[in-house]
């Protein structure tokens, strides 16, 4: 065995050297600057900085060649301009108070200097009220007059030229301009208040123009229309929430505001590549905001899919970090937990309004006002609208789940509970529907198909449920309200049955039975052991007593037996809810009456989140009269 020491590597030691100026310049670079599109995102920062109202974007060979940003913004005096190019030099923080309430996109001073460590970059400004633009070669630092208007342009040619290793990792240019776009493109959707334009190789490639003030709804509507597609806002809702103060929480802050639009559960996508966020007008990729966007669609969305979103969030500067990443994209706020609850809230209240009746006769959904938005219940429920006090919200706001209960009335017989309808005796005065198939967003019953779908006709034309669905919905939404109303351990209201229901169940049942007396009790069941072989189910709770007292007792005992612990049956409360309600709605191949088809519909109409079973499958679906007419080949 050879038991020699390794001989060491070969090391030569180097004295310790303060780096060159210009290395330690292009070594920060690599942090601000990783592709054109990194140039395109500062450029644009500082035009709306700088108060721009339009700003122009011309690119060559996908922004490697030259990239040029124009804007009409309030310019530089010419003897800071050399100043703009060096690091550490800013107008937009002079203090740590000014960085920690920072309003601005910019505040390190960092950007123009990293850009010029790497490419040729010519500064050329005017402040209104000179009588000349001057222009800074940024290589030279020789400074001339030329002619221009107020404002600035930022020239940057042959990107990495001083560093070809940097260069080698570009993609192709359509790439490069691929990405030059999505950088202009998260700006825009900030900032409708301002026109956009991208120039590539003399073509015009993209143009946004500009929508009106900032922070109005209708601008932002255009934008994300003019931006996202039509599609988009055609398949969204208004989000519109303001956090109030908590009360004996100084650790939360007095306002969070969160608006914007959440695609419909329909709009979801494949990919998580529609989901847009902003804190404080900066574009942001943050992961509490994203869980709490995706746990408002949890009870909504279909397995994987992904939903679409532009959301805005406001709130104090001095609440969120924004120097913790060199490019800005991420944050950090100074309590999560507040963010997550206004944006989880914001979002979940939005989807919940029952958009039955929103679809308008080219079976896009619109909204009657910009400003409208869900209420529920009481004034504390109520989400509301920007301005700390909600003032500046004029118009009532609107409901459909209002509207349809308001429809009730006239009808002579409030439908308040299917269930009671469907047991009610045969000669119950109820009269038929009375009002125009118009006059309710899911129209009038028109008949049933097959036993699984109620055909129904509104003033659009023809609207088709999935009874299951909608009534599974319905009963979950109810059993959701009553199991978090019934709180400190108190059960569902729960109804005994005339005849106690037994049945031959597995020792694991039994044992399951045995074990969960509780919470079966809390789930306003009573299932207790006959024999060791038998179960006798003798209370349902009051919204399933129209079920299948057996089944239903036997899916329970199912789920429950898989979770052991009682937290987690807690956690768990809503599948197990959402299992019971499947036991309790509608099954297939029942017959319907007309009137109890059309209770169905007033109830799908004031029940929130009613557009989708609790799986995420859609509950309805319009088919328009124009679309009618094109199966036909009507009018041609
Ligand atoms: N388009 C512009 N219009 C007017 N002033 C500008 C413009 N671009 C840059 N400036 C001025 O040049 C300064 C330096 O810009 P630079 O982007 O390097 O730093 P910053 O924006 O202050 O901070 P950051 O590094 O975070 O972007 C700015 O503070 C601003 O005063
Ligand atoms: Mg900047």
């Amino acid at each position: 065995m050879n038991t020699d020491p390794t001989p060491p590597p070969q090391f030569s030691r180097r004295p310790i050297r303060e780096l060159p100026d210009a290395l330690i310049s292009q070594i920060a670079a690599g942090e601000v600057v990783e592709r054109p599109a990194s140039v395109v995102r500062e450029l644009v920062d500082n035009a709306l900085d700088a108060g721009a109202g339009q700003i122009t974007v011309r690119l060559l060979a996908g922004g490697v060649r030259l990239i040029s940003v124009e804007d009409d913004g309030s310019g530089i005096l010419p003897e800071e301009l050399p100043i703009a190019l060096k690091r550490h030099a800013t107008s937009k923080i002079g203090s740590l108070a000014d960085l920690e309430s920072v309003g601005t996109m910019g505040f390190r001073g960092e950007a123009l200097a990293a850009i010029n460590a790497i490419a040729d970059c010519a500064l050329l400004s005017r402040v209104s009220g000179q009588a000349h633009a001057y222009l800074l070669e940024g290589q030279t630092g020789e400074i001339t007059p030329v002619a221009r208007s107020t404002g600035t342009t930022v020239e940057v040619k042959e990107l990495f030229f001083s560093t070809p290793a940097r260069r080698k990792f570009l993609k192709t240019d359509a790439t490069e301009l691929a990405h030059c776009v999505e950088a202009v493109r998260r700006h825009a959707l900030a900032r409708p208040d301002v026109g956009f334009a991208i120039w590539h190789e003399g073509k015009l490639v993209a143009q946004w123009r500009r929508c009106g003030e900032a922070g109005s709804l209708p601008a932002l509507e255009q934008r994300l229309a003019d931006v996202l597609g039509s599609d988009f806002v055609e398949r969204s809702v208004w989000v519109d929430f303001s956090s109030r103060a908590a009360p004996g929480r100084p650790d939360y802050a007095p306002v969070i505001k969160v608006w914007g639009r959440a695609g419909i559960p329909d709009a979801a996508r494949a990919r998580a590549d529609q989901q847009f966020c902003y804190v404080n007008g900066r574009f942001v990729r943050d992961k509490v905001i994203t869980h709490a966007a995706r746990s408002a669609f949890e009870d909504v969305l279909h397995g994987q899919r992904q939903p679409v979103y532009a959301l805005y969030i406001e709130l104090d500067p001095a609440r969120v970090d924004v120097n913790v990443h060199p490019t800005k994209i991420e944050v950090r706020f100074r309590n999560s937990r507040e963010v997550h609850q206004a944006v989880r809230h914001a979002v979940e209240s939005a989807l919940a309004a029952p958009r039955a009746g929103q679809t308008a006769p080219d079976g896009a959904a619109k909204l009657t006002h910009p400003l409208a938005w869900p209420v529920r219940g009481g004034d504390a429920d109520r989400a509301v609208a920007p301005g700390a006090d909600g003032s500046e919200r004029a118009p009532a706001p609107f409901s459909y789940a209002q509207a349809a209960m308001r429809f009730d009335t006239p009808v002579g017989h409030r439908v308040s509970d299917l269930g009671a309808l469907w047991s009610a005796p045969a000669d119950t005065p109820i009269q038929p529907t009375a009002l125009p198939a118009g006059d309710w967003p899911l129209g009038r019953a028109l008949a049933q198909l097959k036993g699984i779908y109620i055909l129904a006709e509104n003033s659009q034309g023809l609207v088709i449920v999935d009874m299951h669905a909608a009534h599974e919905r319905i009963v979950y939404e109810r059993l959701k309200t009553q199991w978090s109303e019934a709180r400190d351990g108190s059960c569902l209201p729960s109804q005994p049955l005339l005849i106690p229901a037994a049945f031959a169940a597995t020792p694991v049942e039994v044992a399951t039975a045995e074990s969960h007396t509780a919470t079966l009790l809390r789930l306003g069941l009573d299932i207790t052991p006959f024999s060791g072989k038998t179960l006798v189910v003798r209370a349902v709770p009051t919204t399933l007593a129209q079920g299948d007292a057996v089944e239903l007792a036997r899916s329970v005992l199912t789920e429950l037996g898989q979770h052991e612990a009682s937290s987690v049956v807690q956690r768990a409360h809503n599948e197990l809810l959402g299992t019971m309600a499947c036991h309790g709605a509608v099954r297939a191949n029942r017959h319907l009456t007309l009137e109890e088809m059309n209770a169905l519909l007033r109830q799908m109409e004031a029940t929130e989140r009613s557009d989708q079973c609790n799986h995420g499958r859609p509950t309805w679906r319009p088919v328009s009269l124009r679309e009618l007419d094109a199966l036909f080949m009507r009018g041609r």
